[in-house]
C-alpha cells in the first residue's frame, strides 16, 4: 500500500498467537477500531491480505455529513453529525504520533447547471434546512470568487462551511503506524496480519452462537482472542461460522474514481471540494496538497469490479463542465472499487442477538459503511470500543447487525 507497509506489517510467523482483540478487515473502519482499542492498552491484530486495499483505497475522503445529506439518508444523520464531531480529536490523536492525513477544514461548494439541476439542489436545500442544517445559497459571483475556475455554465451555488475533507490513503497509512507504534512502545503485540481470515473460532465446536474466541487464517494458523471485530467489508458474509441468526446482506455498489494531477500552471486548480449535479448526475472533485485533485464518484450494481469506460467518460464530461480545465490536467489514475452496500445503507454495528436476548460473546460487527466509511470511522471506533469495555449505547441500536434477520 504505502512506504509505511513494510514497517508497520509483522511476518506471520512472527505474530504473537493470542491478543486481546483481533480486528477482522484493515480498512479505515477496522484500523480506526484497532488503533482506537490499542491507545486503550488492548494488545490488538488487525487480519487482511492486503490492508487499505479495498474501498479505502478508492475513497475521496469528504468528510460531508451535511452536502451527503441529499442522498436521502435521513436514519443516518445523526451518526454522520456525531462522527464528524469525533473527527478533530480524532485526527489531533493521530497527529501527535507525527501522522499527517492531508485534512483541510477548507469548505464545499455545490454547484448546479441546469434548471433541473437548479430545483433539484433548492429543493435538497429545504430538507437541509429542515433538519437543521448549514448550507448558505451563495451568488455565482461569491462562488466564482471562492473558486476562480468555476464554469461559466454554472448557474446556482451553495456553500456548505462544515464539510471538510481528508486523504484517506494517508489517513490508512497514519493509522497503521500509529497502531504498530502503540503496541511497540507498550510492549504489547500488536500490528497487522497479512493474511485472509478463513473464519471464527467458537468455544463449542460444533455451536456457531456459542462464544467466540479467535480467528483462523486460511493457512489454517489460529488467533485466539477475548474479542473479534467483524470488518472486513464485502468479505464479512464469506467468514465460516458467523452465527447462523445472522443475515449480513450486503451488495457490491461499485465506483470509478480518477486522479488528476494539476500542474504548476493551474495550480491550484480548486481549494475547496467542488461538488455539482450536471444535467441530473452527481461529480465531485476534490484537493489534495500533493498537487493532484480526486474526481468521483459513480455508482454502478452491475456485478463487475472493472473499470467501466463510460463511467470514467461521465465523471470526466461531468468535471468539466463545473471546471472546464480538468480537460488540461493529466489523468494519472483510474481507480475502481466496490463499497459495501446494506438493505437500507446504514452500517451493520454492533454485537448479534440470539434468541432470548443474549448477544453472541466475543463477537462484535462493523462492516456495510457504504460511502460513508471515511467519515463513519471515528464513531465505528468509539462504538466498538464501548461494547468491548461492556458500554453500549442505545442511540446507535438502530444500526445492529442482526436488523435483517435470519439468513
Ligand atoms: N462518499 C462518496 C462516494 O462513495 O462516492
Amino acid at each position: 500500500m504505502s512506504e509505511h507497509e513494510s514497517e508497520t506489517a509483522q511476518s506471520h510467523d512472527a505474530w504473537p498467537r493470542t491478543v486481546d482483540v483481533a480486528v477482522v478487515g484493515a480498512g479505515v473502519i477496522g484500523l480506526a477500531i484497532a488503533w482506537s482499542l490499542a491507545r486503550a492498552g488492548r494488545a490488538v491484530c488487525v487480519i487482511d491480505p492486503d490492508p487499505a486495499g479495498g474501498a479505502t483505497f478508492a475513497a475521496a475522503g469528504m468528510l460531508a455529513p451535511v452536502s451527503e445529506f441529499h442522498y436521502r439518508e435521513e436514519n443516518l444523520l445523526e451518526l454522520m453529525l456525531a462522527s464528524a464531531a469525533l473527527y478533530p480529536a480524532f485526527l489531533g490523536a493521530l497527529s501527535e504520533v507525527g501522522c499527517s492525513t492531508g485534512y483541510r477544514a477548507s469548505e464545499t461548494i455545490v454547484v448546479g447547471i441546469d434548471s433541473a439541476d437548479r430545483q433539484s439542489l433548492a429543493d435538497l436545500h429545504d430538507a437541509q434546512q429542515r433538519n437543521g442544517l448549514l448550507v448558505e445559497p451563495i451568488t455565482l459571483r461569491e462562488a466564482r470568487s471562492r473558486e476562480p475556475m468555476l464554469s461559466p455554465g454554472v448557474s446556482c451555488a451553495y456553500r456548505v462551511r462544515h464539510d471538510h475533507h481528508l486523504d484517506p490513503r494517508l489517513l490508512a497509512a497514519g493509522l497503521l503506524k500509529a497502531l504498530t507504534s502503540i503496541a511497540e512502545q507498550a510492549g504489547l503485540p500488536g500490528g497487522v496480519v497479512r493474511q485472509r481470515a478463513a473464519g471464527l473460532i467458537h468455544a463449542e465446536v460444533e455451536d456457531d452462537d456459542s462464544m467466540v474466541v479467535g480467528v483462523e487464517l486460511v493457512d489454517g494458523t489460529r488467533i485466539m482472542a477475548t474479542e473479534v471485530v467483524v470488518a472486513n467489508g464485502l468479505s464479512a458474509p464469506g467468514l465460516v461460522g458467523l452465527p447462523p441468526s445472522l443475515a449480513l446482506s450486503m451488495r457490491p455498489v461499485h465506483g470509478e474514481i480518477l486522479r488528476l494531477s494539476v500542474g504548476e500552471r493551474l495550480h491550484p486548480l480548486i481549494t475547496s471540494t467542488v461538488r455539482g449535479l450536471v444535467r441530473g448526475e452527481p461529480v465531485y472533485l476534490v484537493p489534495r496538497d500533493d498537487g493532484t485533485i480526486v474526481v468521483g464518484a459513480t455508482q454502478r450494481e452491475d456485478d463487475s469490479a472493472r473499470v467501466s469506460a463510460g463511467g470514467v467518460y461521465r465523471l470526466l464530461r461531468d468535471a468539466q463542465e463545473i471546471v472546464p480545465a480538468v480537460a488540461e490536467l493529466d489523468l494519472i489514475e483510474v481507480t475502481a472499487r466496490a463499497r459495501p452496500g446494506t438493505p437500507d445503507n446504514a452500517p451493520l454495528l454492533g454485537r448479534v442477538a440470539m434468541s432470548g436476548g443474549a448477544h453472541v460473546a466475543g463477537l462484535v460487527i462493523a462492516t456495510g459503511f457504504f460511502r460513508h466509511g471515511v467519515l463513519l470511522a471515528p464513531i465505528a471506533a468509539e462504538i466498538c470500543c464501548g461494547l468491548i469495555e461492556g458500554a453500549r449505547d442505545a442511540r446507535w441500536d438502530a444500526y445492529r447487525p442482526d436488523r435483517f434477520g435470519h439468513s
